[in-house]
């Protein structure tokens, strides 16, 4: 069948996954990718498929209504997969602005420019879908009642590598109540809003899904894992905030992506879904894991780089643990991991330290001078 969907965010981390699966996947669709390349932007991200028959990159803002109209007429757009989203905590607690603007304003302009288009349809919403990407921060954050852990409930192929823990015994689930704390989460969390919103008044067909920490190949260096793999590689400091407790709960980028085409495809119209791998781990402890294994791989002895590990003062408002119940997600569409979490890592570190020219041309000029900012180096 053919079809073409607009994916935002496409330059980005988890959009170049996505982005790449679509048009090497779906040589029918047509797969505009359009994205603003802003700090975390890298078209470099998609250098394998750009020159691709099926692949069109538009450089545009998602907050710019008239450019959105414009782009969701001329493409003839029929699915969209939003991903386009400032990302980063730490940036949202300096600048939540730029965060309301794009997250939320951004969202509004892309669904109202989907709207007034399909609604000109002869078969109006029919064959159409609005799939807007969230993350689990929106519900708040959890409980540490077992700081020492607990075996968990449920294991997946993601946490099936390790004694499998959790720090509590409570889990978002799809009607945990949104509380979200940091400027971040807030700005998601009110887009998530206006997308039930244009479903509930206008009857768009629309899916949310709410997905814990990725992790993988084209993650901008500002973020914990490959940071903190740059940082090792350059024998920089490791700044673990706070004492390190805090939980999130990791997904292999790759596994999100096939989640998100499954849902794409078969997901329930205004139904929301969890994407997680039930494997949670302490920051503490997925830093020692990196080390290890950064160590390992330039063949420094073990423990070479643990004296890196600087503690650092507490991120403003940390959230203390996520955790994904993804259950309904692999009851309802048949969707798990395929990756357990030590192969990941390897891929991830290896991927890395494969390609430190990636690294060093995003994390020159305007990075450098943020990083500088951020963490007084
Ligand atoms: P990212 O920061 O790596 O990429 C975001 C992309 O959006 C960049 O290419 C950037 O240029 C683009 N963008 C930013 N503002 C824009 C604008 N105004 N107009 C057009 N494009 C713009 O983010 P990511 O980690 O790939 O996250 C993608 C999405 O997934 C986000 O919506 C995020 O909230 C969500 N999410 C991320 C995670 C995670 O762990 N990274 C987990 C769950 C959900
Ligand atoms: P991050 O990768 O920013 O993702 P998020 O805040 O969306 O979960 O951070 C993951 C965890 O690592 C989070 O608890 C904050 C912590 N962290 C550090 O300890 N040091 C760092 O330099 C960074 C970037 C994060």
């Amino acid at each position: 069948m053919k079809r073409n969907i607009l994916i935002t965010g496409g330059a980005g981390f988890i959009g170049s996954h996505v982005v790449r699966l679509f048009v090497n996947k779906y040589p029918d669709y047509h797969i505009v990718n359009l994205d603003k390349l802003t700090y975390a932007g890298n078209l470099a991200n998609l250098k394998d498929i750009e020159d691709k028959p099926n692949y069109t990159f538009v450089k545009a803002d998602i907050a710019d209504l008239d450019e959105m109209r414009r782009v969701v007429r001329e493409f003839k757009i029929d699915g969209i997969i939003h991903l386009a989203a400032e990302s980063h905590v730490d940036r949202s607690i300096k600048d939540p602005f730029t965060f309301a603007r794009t997250n939320v304003m951004g969202t509004l302009a892309l669904l109202q420019a989907a709207k007034e288009y399909w609604e000109t349809q002869p078969e109006k919403y029919g064959g159409k879908r609005f799939y807007h990407i969230s993350t689990d921060e929106v519900y708040g954050a959890l409980e540490m009642t077992h700081p020492t852990g607990i075996p968990a409930p449920f294991t997946t192929k993601a946490s099936s590598g390790k004694n499998h823990e959790a720090y509590g015994e409570e889990f978002f689930v799809e009607t945990t109540k949104y509380n979200p704390h940091s400027p971040y989460s807030a700005s998601k969390a009110s887009s998530d809003h206006f997308v039930r919103a244009y479903h509930d008044t206008y009857g768009m067909p629309t899916i949310v899904t709410n997905c814990s920490n990725n992790y993988g190949p084209y993650q901008f260096p500002e973020k914990l894992i490959p940071l903190f793999i740059n940082n090792i590689r350059q024998r920089k400091p490791l700044p673990v905030y706070g004492k390190g407790e805090n939980v999130r709960d990791w997904l292999f980028v790759e596994d999100h992506a096939r989640a998100i085409d499954l849902i794409f495809h078969k997901g329930k119209i205004s139904e929301t879904y969890n994407i997680g791998g039930f494997n949670e781990w302490k920051n503490i402890d997925i830093i020692k894991v990196i080390i290890k294994t950064v160590d390992r791989l330039l063949g420094n002895p073990e423990g070479a780089s643990l004296g890196l590990i600087t503690y650092v003062t507490d991120r403003l408002g940390h959230d203390m643990r996520y955790a994904i119940d993804s259950r309904k997600l692999q009851r309802e569409l048949g969707w798990e991991p395929s990756l357990q979490f030590e192969e990941g890592i390897e891929r991830t570190v290896r991927w890395y330290l494969q390609n430190s020219e990636w690294m060093e041309n995003i994390t020159s000029g305007e990075y450098e001078k943020y990083y500088d900012e951020m963490y007084g180096k």
